[in-house]
């Protein structure tokens, strides 16, 4: 029986969201964060989505992102001007302020020069609502090149910078404002305050969207789903399936089944962490079926140099081993995927974004099991998000907060062929690179680091003896969204304990490099 307060708290979830509507710009996914930040549930939907779809949401309020278009042009992005007349508190950011004033009959024009980077920001009306709490005068991140140049009627000017008249603008009675800076950016000082006034103070949202109620909600909804059904799991080890996999087994225990593929390009000891969690042995009520890969996966690599070629054996093995077992298991009735709410923005599901990812799968269902349905349970969260819901459901926090590994491994960290002994030494140099990131704390600041082998050999000399041995090049990069990238500062001392353990300690490696180099122009990984 569901208690009454259960009852009101599922209307407030499903009544309290507010949508962001996407024009193309660079931060969608960082407003719906910030929003989210607020405990307000965020959703990101195309510009052309229709109105009819919009009132039936019956967001709490709407957001508008930027993009890089000029609103006056005939095939820009637009909306009709219904959307500003709903009665909901609409919030016009960057290309979303130049449009609403556009639509409601204001100017934007081109002036000779564009405003970008850091810019003092002035306000006229402190008293604004979505200015609560900010100074008279503060730092706001500004990236454009139109600017409104007349306010639409009923619009009052509450901020001004040295090149831009209206910074913002606000019509309060009818609920609109337009702020021409990104508050969603860090850099804008007071940017998440003027969201969150928004959020709250204009849209009136209560802030209860909450991991732990959406936790609770899901595993109820999993179990109201699957019934009596049979579902299987992909299971990697890594952040998204490790949750997926927990909330599945908390709703349904073992009428779950995850197969982990042991590929043999795990780190070292990899595989025996994930069957110390998901095993037998470990914490969780389903069924685990660890495939011992290793020596098939050699098989199918060996000889091979080229990096997609390694990539795709590495993915058709995958998908060939879990047919097999999924084989044995007879008919699912389900099929869980860790689809997570980025994969579904980049694939064009939910806003603008022209970044599509195949291999993410989204909406698409696998034809190699035999299957009914499938089951994306964070298919709403972003990454942060997931690693709240898993420490929500008591996920070991190595798990929770593991640094991405790319699903064809150690693979792709091997330059030119991969052999096991190959593996054996890459293995051997990242655990004491990690062991050591580790000590030093460097684990908490940099974002991702890993050794990898480079196909070069070189002479050394170790004690009286020439040697002519491989080289292993460490990485450590920082990054937001991993599309770019920047060497991490590693102490001298770390790089030199590293350096010497590694060659003191693995077998046939006498040099080690630290690569320096940015994405772009390199990329994360070797290959
Ligand atoms: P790159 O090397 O493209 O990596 O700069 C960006 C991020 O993606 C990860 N990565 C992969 N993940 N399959 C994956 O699941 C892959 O083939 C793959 N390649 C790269 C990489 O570790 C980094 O975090």
């Amino acid at each position: 029986m569901k208690t009454n307060e259960k009852v009101k708290e599922e209307a407030i979830l499903k009544k309290e969201r507010v949508i962001v509507i996407d024009f193309g710009g660079q931060y969608n996914q960082l407003v719906a964060r910030r929003v989210r930040e607020c405990n307000v549930y965020c959703e990101i939907y195309s510009y052309k989505t229709d109105i009819e779809k919009i009132k039936e949401l019956n967001p709490k309020g709407i957001i508008l992102t930027g993009g890089p278009n000029s609103c006056y042009e005939p095939d820009s992005p637009t909306y009709s001007r219904e959307l500003f007349e709903l009665g909901i508190p609409v919030l016009g950011l960057c290309y979303g302020a130049q449009l609403m004033m556009h639509v409601m009959g204001g100017k934007v024009e081109t002036p000779e020069v564009g405003e970008y980077g850091k810019t003092e920001l002035h306000l006229d009306k402190s008293a604004s609502k979505v200015f609560e709490g900010a100074p008279e005068t503060s730092i706001c991140w500004m990236s454009h090149f139109d600017r409104i140049a007349k306010v639409a009627p009923g619009f009052e000017i509450t901020a001004h910078t040295a090149d831009c008249p209206v910074a913002a603008a606000e019509n309060e009675s009818d609920g609109l404002y337009a702020i021409q800076f990104h508050p969603e950016v860090l850099h804008t000082r007071y940017g998440k305050e003027m969201l969150s006034n928004f959020v709250m103070n204009v849209c009136g949202c209560s802030g209860d969207w909450r991991m732990d109620t959406f936790v609770e909600d899901s595993i109820r909804e999993i179990r109201e789903k699957v019934g009596d059904g049979k579902v299987l799991c992909a299971l990697s080890g890594g952040v998204d399936s490790s949750v997926a996999a927990v909330m599945l087994s908390k709703a349904i225990g073992n009428q779950l089944t995850c197969v982990f593929v042991d590929h043999g390009l795990l780190r070292k000891d990899e595989g025996d962490e994930v069957e110390a969690v998901f095993g037998p042995q470990g914490n969780y009520d389903l069924n685990f079926i660890r495939v011992n890969a290793q020596e098939r996966y050699y098989t199918k690599l060996a000889g091979v140099t080229e990096p997609e070629a390694k990539r795709k054996i590495i993915g058709e093995e995958f998908i060939r081993v879990f047919e097999e077992e999924a084989k044995k298991i007879g008919t699912v009735d389900f099929l869980v995927q860790g689809t997570i709410y980025p994969d579904v923005v980049e694939s064009g599901l939910g806003g603008e974004s022209t970044v599509i990812k195949s291999h993410h799968n989204v909406g698409g269902l696998p034809d190699f099991v035999d299957f009914k349905e499938i089951i994306e349970p964070l298919r709403d969260l972003f990454k942060d998000e997931v690693r709240k819901a898993g420490l929500e459901l008591g996920i070991p926090e190595k798990l929770v907060f593991r640094q991405p590994f790319p699903g064809p491994g150690l693979g792709i960290r091997i330059i030119g062929e991969v052999t096991p002994e190959k593996v054996k030494m890459v293995q051997e140099a990242d655990a004491i690179y990690r062991e050591e990131m580790d000590k030093a704390g460097m684990n908490k600041t940099v974002g991702q680091y890993f050794a990898a082998l480079t196909n070069m050999r070189s002479v050394g000399v170790m004690g009286d003896e020439r040697t002519y041995d491989y080289a292993i090049a460490l990485r450590a990069v920082n990054t937001i969204d991993f599309m770019t990238a920047e060497s991490a500062e590693v102490p001298w001392e770390v790089l030199q304990k590293v350096t010497s353990r590694i060659v003191n300690e693995v077998s046939h490696v006498n040099r080690v490099m630290y690569d320096l180099t940015g994405k772009p122009p390199g990329t994360i990984e070797f290959e």
